[in-house]
């Protein structure tokens, strides 16, 4: 008990940028074995306007937008599904696709109308992670992870969040919410960015 009282206050503190509960999730489940403490961002934290043409540029920009009021070092993801069919749509624009007031639920069904003509060996989609760590106003690293697998006929799986009911992993045969999240990590865009961002962080203080 003690020296896990010992542990946790030698542990340093990583702020993590975003108020996706999914993405909190996995990144504190892979933080796990290290000597960070996830922390998350102030409830008076106001919001970053994501704007930017690539994954890089919004969590570039999600990281110092945090790390401008904040001394500690922050984390930050952007993330999304591109979908070969559809021209790499949703892409960036992933939270926000077709129309910003649909729930994640219309989201994927509108996803699967779109895709109603497309037939399996057709439906193949790659998410995409970039992560970025800021500190003083500064990037001071990024990672990033993708994986591929294709999109299902009808949602299945009630875990995980965003597009996992319908992205379905290939070697498994099973979407990303009907397996653990940990299962999930294992084979994921943000597990594999992650596990990067780690080991880097293992090397703590940057040079
Ligand atoms: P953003 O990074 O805040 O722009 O949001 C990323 C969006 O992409 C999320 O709201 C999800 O819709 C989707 N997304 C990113 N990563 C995942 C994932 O691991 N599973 C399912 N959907 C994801």
């Amino acid at each position: 008990m003690r020296s896990m009282a010992n542990r946790q206050s030698r542990c340093l503190r990583l702020v993590f940028a975003t108020r996706n509960e999914g993405k909190v999730a996995e990144l504190t489940a892979l933080l796990k074995e290290t000597c960070w403490a996830p922390e998350r961002l102030p409830p008076s934290f106001g919001n970053y306007e994501e704007t930017g043409e690539t994954f890089a540029d919004n969590a570039r920009g999600k990281a110092l937008f945090a790390s401008a009021q904040l001394s500690s070092p922050v984390l930050a993801d952007d993330s999304g599904l591109e979908i070969d069919a559809l021209g790499g749509e949703p892409g960036v624009r992933s939270a926000r696709y077709i129309d910003e007031s649909l729930s994640q639920e219309e989201r994927n069904k509108a996803v699967l109308d779109k895709l109603s003509d497309t037939p399996v060996e057709l439906r193949t989609a790659h998410f995409f992670c970039h992560l970025a760590l800021a500190l003083d106003n500064d990037i001071v690293h990024e990672t990033t992870g993708r994986c591929s697998g294709s999109i299902g006929l009808a949602p299945r799986g009630n875990q995980g969040f965003g597009y996992d009911s319908i992205f379905i992993v290939p070697n498994l045969g099973l979407t990303f919410a009907e397996i653990r999240l940990e299962d999930k990590s294992a084979q994921s865009h943000r597990g594999a960015a992650m596990r990067a961002m780690v080991e880097f962080l293992g090397r703590w203080p940057p040079n």
